[in-house]
């Protein structure tokens, strides 16, 4: 019991983790909002959801494609892109991959064909100019026409959505690539077909087809300011900010009231539990951070080998964790401009009350106070790391402890 094996935490990433916290309006909004709007034909735009290293954006949208394929769904896997690959490539093939499951590979209509035959090509050259050379066409005018036919099996099969992810997007680092992967996308989830309904009249419709990006928040300058209005009307950007306490807690509610299950060895089961106040302490280290929650839960897990984890076993799994937690939140502020940086920096040594845009300006040596503005707009809106309200306050409460107490010290 309590071995590497039993272990439910995972902080590694790209896992859906077994104890899993909150995100129910993310999730809620595929099943309650995007499936069955995109079933029932309904436009509905697409969706970017971006944050800061570790906040769960890959997890979330893995166990959306996980509920997903689930229902019956035809989905991709989470496609990553590699910086500077090309990601027509990845997302051709993925198509490809979506237009078998949709047993389109096997048809005989000579359009349909035709079709694959030309995102094939897109799978082997990708943006590169020699398949334009071919027949004129752009490749993403294949990579759309293919997805409407998957959209249009869709239809046919029933009550099935067509899923895309594609992760690390800020990765598309080549703007002509970016431009035909986000119009290839776009195109597919605002084309319209029309269908008989009864009655025998024809209406336009939607195609079942569901799109998700998912990256760090700086494709929103990529995506959001280059490609502009057009990106903007057809995905819906949501930024993730930490996990609530009480989404924490309510997430280890499972081992403080039954325990949980775990092989016991000899072909049964047993139960571990958790204190109330280790449970308690998890939520207060992990400052909403679901990567160091995994981590604080993993550590406690290893602390000791009695059937119920201890506060003190917490504690003592955190003091080995704690160089990993100083990293993580300093992976963050690294990547900061040196400007978000220092704002970030001066508003932490501000009494929490004092944080005012006129006292972090006068801080930071400006001679108006309207110079914080887009430094902190940006903090704020592109990677909810703060929020401007009277007083600014954080959203990212590890960067807060890291800049402001003895933390993760315990
Ligand atoms: N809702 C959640 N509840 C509990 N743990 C979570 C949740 N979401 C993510 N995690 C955990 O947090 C860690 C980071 O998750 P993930 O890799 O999805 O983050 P990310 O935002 O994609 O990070 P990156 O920017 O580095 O790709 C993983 O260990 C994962 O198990
Ligand atoms: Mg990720």
């Amino acid at each position: 019991m309590r071995d590497a094996l039993d272990n439910p935490f995972s902080p590694g990433s790209d896992t859906i983790p077994d104890v899993w916290a909150g995100r129910t309006e993310q999730l809620s909004d595929w099943r309650d909002v995007v499936r069955p709007r995109r079933l029932a034909g309904l436009p509905e735009r697409g969706r970017t959801v971006l944050g800061e290293p570790g906040l769960g954006k890959s997890a979330l949208v893995r166990r959306i494609a996980q509920q997903a394929s689930r229902a019956g769904d035809w989905v991709t896997p989470q496609l990553r892109i590699p910086a500077g690959a090309d990601p027509l490539k990845l997302v051709a093939e993925a198509v490809l991959a979506l237009a078998a499951d949709a047993g389109l590979s096997t048809s005989r209509e000579k359009r349909i064909g035709d079709a694959i035959a030309r995102v094939q090509a897109v799978a082997l050259s990708g943006v590169s100019l020699t398949l334009r050379g071919a027949d004129g066409r752009e490749p993403y005018a294949a990579l759309t026409e293919l997805l409407v036919e998957v959209g249009v099996a869709a239809i046919a099969e029933g009550d099935v959505v067509a899923v895309i992810h594609i992760d690390e997007v800020q990765n598309i680092t080549d703007e002509k690539a970016l431009s035909q992967l986000l119009i290839a996308l776009g195109d597919a989830l605002t084309h319209e077909v029309e269908v008989t309904v009864p009655g025998d009249a024809r209406v336009a419709r939607s195609l079942p087809i569901a799109v998700y990006l998912t990256g760090l928040p700086d494709f929103e300058d990529m995506a959001g300011a280059r490609k502009g209005a057009t990106f903007a009307r057809r995905f819906k950007t949501t930024t993730l900010s930490a996990i609530d306490d009480d989404d924490l807690a309510e997430a280890l509610q499972e081992f403080v009231l039954e325990g949980w299950e775990v092989p016991d060895g000899a072909g049964g089961t047993a139960r571990v539990r958790m204190d109330r106040d280790a449970a308690a302490l998890i939520v207060d280290l992990c400052r909403g951070e679901p990567f160091l929650f995994q981590l604080a839960g993993e550590q406690a897990w290893y602390a000791g080998g009695t059937p119920t984890i201890t506060a003190a076993q917490v504690r003592q799994g955190w003091r080995g964790a704690q160089r990993e937690a100083t990293a993580h939140v300093e992976r963050i502020l690294e990547r900061l401009p040196a400007r978000e940086r220092q704002l970030l920096q001066v508003m932490a040594e501000l009494p929490a009350a004092e944080r005012t845009a006129t006292r972090i300006a006068e801080a930071m040596g400006f001679a108006k106070v309207t110079e914080v503005g887009p430094t902190a707009q940006r903090l704020d809106t592109v990677r909810g790391i703060i929020d401007r309200g009277k007083p600014y306050t954080f959203r990212h409460r590890a960067v807060e402890a890291y800049l402001s107490s003895d933390w993760p010290r315990v």
